[in-house]
């Protein structure tokens, strides 16, 4: 772009700028998708009309400025220091120009002060200053400078536009550019830094918290907002980047990341990756410790700690067979190795769909691979979520929702039928609960999303209605006809972010207009922008589930003595069905015959140790106590905590002891952790909603 374009660009931007005053989002198709929500709002007259506009395109998470340029590839160069917990070295975000006409500016401020508008203007010498505003938390921002092509680097105004940080969002970081600098092409900006104390997308263990004992670990999780806390960059999934990386660790510990990680890599302390395919932000990972590596097939593998690798090598051997099912149902992988990481019990989620290498919890490990659906969930997320995005965090169930759809149908394939109806039937039943818990205005698939914390969002509606809603299409159009629209989806949509309205449009256009008369527009619009379940849902149930509720009533009512329950020849999610339906009162003796006939204390299946120990605070079963505190102390997994902490919290007995357990427990949990426990425990009455643990 030569000089007076620049300027003209500029001035039109300035125009832009009084005139909306808003965040443009490249790509996104605001105009109608705001049309498109306000009828539906207006047809069903139900959800509430607000007076002020909210723009689903916009990402409201994200301080950044993405008017006309974004960070397209990032070369990280960073040291991993155990001791003093922080990451130090520097990232060069190269940016490039999207929509000149978009560009924010302000003006040199050599004679004037800021303007009413907080712009700073010159009078006479109009000169327009570029500055990119960038998302962090916590960082130390040690320098900026601005590369050019001869290996030369000038110095960059660093400025924090707002005093203090947003709880939620961080603290947004300005960088001017030269007044002299002519935007053009691709510009390299270095920023040297190091992490903060508690940066909240990582997690450094002392060796007694691995499985080996004798090294340290850390892990980063960057979803939803937190690459912020240890990358400064443009945190919205809206922007897309490739990214090359160079990490230093002691002797002796391997580093891994969203990238090519190399199988055969030396442990040397210098790992060098390239991550060629781009992705948001919140998919940014890194993970150091003393691993090894067990291959499945050609393109799958996992890592873990050598103490457990044998075990998670034969947990997930499925791994690779998995892939090439998802490749048959829904196009080619594109992302080169598709690996497994196994973490220390800390880790705060089921598992993390990091491309390339999704990061998994050690509670899967159960010995009989009963709990492999949530590999399928994150594998399939390489579609839904890493391929097609998210444009904002209101649009999660697009990335969420979709995933628990496809993980239902990889499980159908790996197991049968029946397995894949009772997680369906389960999810359905949580779908029930939380229409009770969750506030109406967040039932909608798309809500209005501008203010909270998209961690906790929708508190899992947002799983559970999104599957429902597939399940439901799949169910009017017919299997052959949805699989063939959803391929047709991923195409179209690949390496995109995408808003709700986005989705909308798509599939009026190649589902709903194509095979007119089955789902009209307006029951579709119902799902994504109201609260609850439309009547035409279809409903899952699950025989074997029916079967175990059934048994569960029969020992209920003492009709069948605890050693003639077939639990022996259930799947896991069947007991949890059975305990689930067992009464709130049932006599102590009842209970303890159950526990010895099924074996349930100290189970080493962690979906049903999180019922077992659930019931059992509800019951007050006491002899249950020792083995649920180790539970707890292990497991820093939030869906495998708040049942059993909620369930303590609530028994009228036992709130003293669960905070006591939490105290002890606490240094184990990773800091996302401790905020969806804390407040169970801080409060006398039942909570509402508190953190997501999905
Ligand atoms: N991407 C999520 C984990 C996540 C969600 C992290 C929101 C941060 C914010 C991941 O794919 C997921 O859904 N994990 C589930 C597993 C699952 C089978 C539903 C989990 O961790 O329980
Ligand atoms: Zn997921």
């Amino acid at each position: 772009m030569n000089e007076a374009m620049g300027r003209i660009g500029a001035f039109l931007l300035l125009a832009g700028v009084l005139l909306a005053g808003c965040e443009a989002d490249p790509g996104a198709d605001t105009g109608s998708g705001a049309a498109v929500k306000q009828d539906a709002v207006e047809r069903t007259g139900e959800a509430p009309v607000t007076a002020e506009a909210y723009d689903p395109a916009r990402d409201y998470f994200s301080f950044a400025n993405r008017d006309g340029m974004t960070v397209r590839h990032i070369e990280l160069d960073l040291d991993v220091d155990f001791e003093r917990q922080v990451l130090r070295g520097y990232a060069i975000l190269h940016v490039g120009l999207t929509d000149p006409a978009k560009l924010a500016w302000l003006q040199e401020a050599e004679s004037g002060g800021p303007d009413d508008a907080g712009r700073t203007t010159t009078g006479d010498a109009l000169r327009p200053v570029y500055s990119l505003t960038l998302d962090s938390r916590g960082l130390q921002i040690e320098r900026a400078s601005l590369l050019d092509e001869t290996g030369g680097a000038r110095s960059l105004t660093v400025s924090r536009p707002d005093a203090a940080p947003d709880p939620v969002r961080g603290h947004a970081v300005r960088i001017d550019l030269p007044v002299d600098f002519e935007l053009a092409g691709v510009f390299r900006i270095r920023i040297d830094y190091q992490t903060g104390p508690g940066a909240s997308a990582i997690m450094w263990l002392p060796p007694e918290l691995t499985a080996g004992g004798e090294h340290p670990f850390m892990f980063t999780q960057s979803q939803s907002i937190h690459a912020r806390s240890w990358i400064p960059l443009q945190d919205t999934p809206a922007v897309r980047f490739t990214y090359d990386a160079v990490i230093r660790t002691p002797p002796g510990l391997l580093a891994v990341m969203s990238a090519d990680n190399d199988p055969q890599a030396q442990h040397d302390g210098e790992y060098h990756f390239s991550m060629p395919q781009p992705i948001p932000s919140y998919l940014m990972a890194l993970a150091v410790g003393h691993l090894d590596f067990a291959p499945f097939g050609d393109r799958t593998g996992v890592y873990a700690e050598p103490e457990i690798l044998p075990a998670a090598a034969a947990e997930f051997a499925d791994t690779q067979a998995m892939l090439e099912a998802a490749e048959a149902l829904w196009g080619p992988y594109e992302w080169g190795r598709y690996d497994l990481l196994i973490l220390p019990p800390s880790f705060p989620y089921g598992g993390m769909e990091n491309p390339r290498l999704s990061f998994l919890t050690p509670s899967l490990i159960a010995g009989d691979g009963s709990l492999v659906s949530v590999v399928a969930h994150e594998l399939a997320h390489s579609w839904s979520g890493n391929l097609v995005s998210n444009a904002t965090w209101r649009d999660i169930w697009l990335n969420e929702g979709m995933t628990n759809y496809l993980e239902g149908r990889l499980m159908e394939v790996i197991y049968d039928r029946e397995r894949a109806d009772e997680e369906r039937t389960l999810n359905y039943h949580d779908l029930l609960d939380l229409l009770g818990t969750v506030p109406e205005n967040m039932q909608a698939l798309a809500p209005r999303f501008d203010e909270g914390d998209p961690d906790v969002g929708q508190d899992g509606v947002e799983y559970r209605k999104g599957q429902l809603l597939l399940d439901t299409l799949e169910h009017h159009f017919t299997r052959p006809v949805f699989d063939a629209f959803l391929r047709g989806y991923f195409e179209n949509f690949a390496w995109q972010a995408i808003t709700t309205e986005q989705f909308l449009e798509y599939t009026d256009q190649n589902l709903l207009a194509a095979h007119p008369g089955v789902f009209p527009r307006e029951r579709l619009e119902a799902w994504l922008y109201r609260p609850g379940i439309p009547d035409e849902a279809v409903v899952p149930s699950s025989a074997s589930l029916e079967r175990a509720g059934a048994a569960a009533a029969a020992f209920a009512g003492g009709m069948s003595p605890p050693d003639e329950i077939p639990a022996g020849r259930w799947s896991p999610l069947a007991t949890v069905h059975f305990l689930q339906s067992l009464p709130a009162d049932l006599a102590p003796e009842r209970i303890a015959a159950l526990d010895s006939a099924l074996g349930l204390t100290g189970t080493g299946n962690a979906e049903i140790a999180r019922t077992w120990y659930t019931r059992a605070a509800e019951w007050r079963f006491r002899p249950a106590y020792p083995a649920m505190r180790d539970y707890l102390r292990h497991y820093g997994r939030i869906r495998l905590l708040r049942p059993v902490y909620e369930a303590l919290a609530r028994n009228g007995e036992d709130l003293d002891w669960a905070r006591e357990v939490f105290a002890d427990a606490r240094a184990n949990y990773h800091p996302l952790t401790v905020a969806a426990i804390e407040p169970i425990l801080a409060v006398e009455s039942p909570p509402t909603v508190a953190a997501a643990g999905h």
